[in-house]
């Protein structure tokens, strides 16, 4: 059983295609505003790229896919082949563990950049304890210096007041630090989800350093339970 992928996953991702546009639409946004210097991109976590817009991809000569989800490849390449054929872009899909191994991977695709699809956060549920998940989530990024890369994860999910109120709350840019003012914000942020009880930690507070630029997004996953996203970008 994939806690993070598979059948149920592809199911609540086509069910929730019109609850979710708004936070496709804010990603999109956020990823124009990137701009990799790299013309190739290995995308871990990649699914079927149910959020991933195509026109992003499009910029790269060539996109080399992973995903432990047998499933992924095949609706990967159904809902992005055509518009990457469009643009001259070649389109590589494989199925296997990309974080295990993810030194080798690196050293496979020596001028690709990296980006991490919605997978960091989700670490936790396939490790036995979130100390490990958190270990292996540092080792990850410091495998990665030298490397141009990003992310899109989740900070933190749980539970919202009123019935889609994550749904349509702009998104917001700001760079990551630990001050009184940054905690002030994240507080002002939760209000505007309508963040009630007590919401899950997605480990991921390490993935970007201080001072790093980060889009942070609301993800109505259900309509009564949201997540939020961050996306960054790290060049070296
Ligand atoms: C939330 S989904 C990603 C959503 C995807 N980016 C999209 O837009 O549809 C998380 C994905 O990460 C995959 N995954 C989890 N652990 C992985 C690993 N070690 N290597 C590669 N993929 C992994 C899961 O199978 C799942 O498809």
């Amino acid at each position: 059983m994939n806690p993070s992928g598979g059948l149920q996953w592809h199911w609540r991702a086509w069910r929730s295609q019109a609850l979710w546009r708004p936070t496709c639409e804010q990603i999109s946004t956020s990823l124009e505003q990137l701009e990799p210097s790299a013309s190739e991109l290995l995308l871990i976590g990649a699914s079927a790229g149910w959020m991933m817009p195509s026109n992003w991809l499009q910029r790269f000569s060539k996109v080399t896919t992973w995903d432990i989800d047998p499933l992924a490849a095949p609706l990967f390449r159904w809902r992005h082949a055509a518009a990457l054929k469009a643009s001259g872009s070649e389109l590589v899909c494989r199925t296997g563990d990309a974080l295990d191994c993810l030194d080798r991977l690196l050293r496979s695709e020596p001028r690709a950049c990296v980006f991490f699809d919605n997978v960091l956060g989700q670490y936790r549920f396939h490790c036995k304890d979130t100390q490990q998940a958190s270990r292996k989530i540092g080792r990850l990024v410091r495998s990665l210096r030298g490397r141009e890369w990003g992310a899109l994860h989740e900070a933190y999910s749980g539970p919202v007041r009123r019935q889609r109120r994550g749904a349509g709350v702009p998104a917001m840019q700001r760079r990551l630090h630990g001050s009184a003012d940054s905690a002030a914000a994240d507080q002002a942020w939760l209000g505007q989800l309508g963040a009630t009880g007590e919401w899950l930690d997605h480990l991921t507070s390490n993935v970007f350093r201080e001072g790093t630029m980060v889009s942070h997004i609301a993800w109505p996953f259900k309509p009564d339970y949201c997540h939020w996203l961050q996306v960054g970008w790290v060049r070296h």
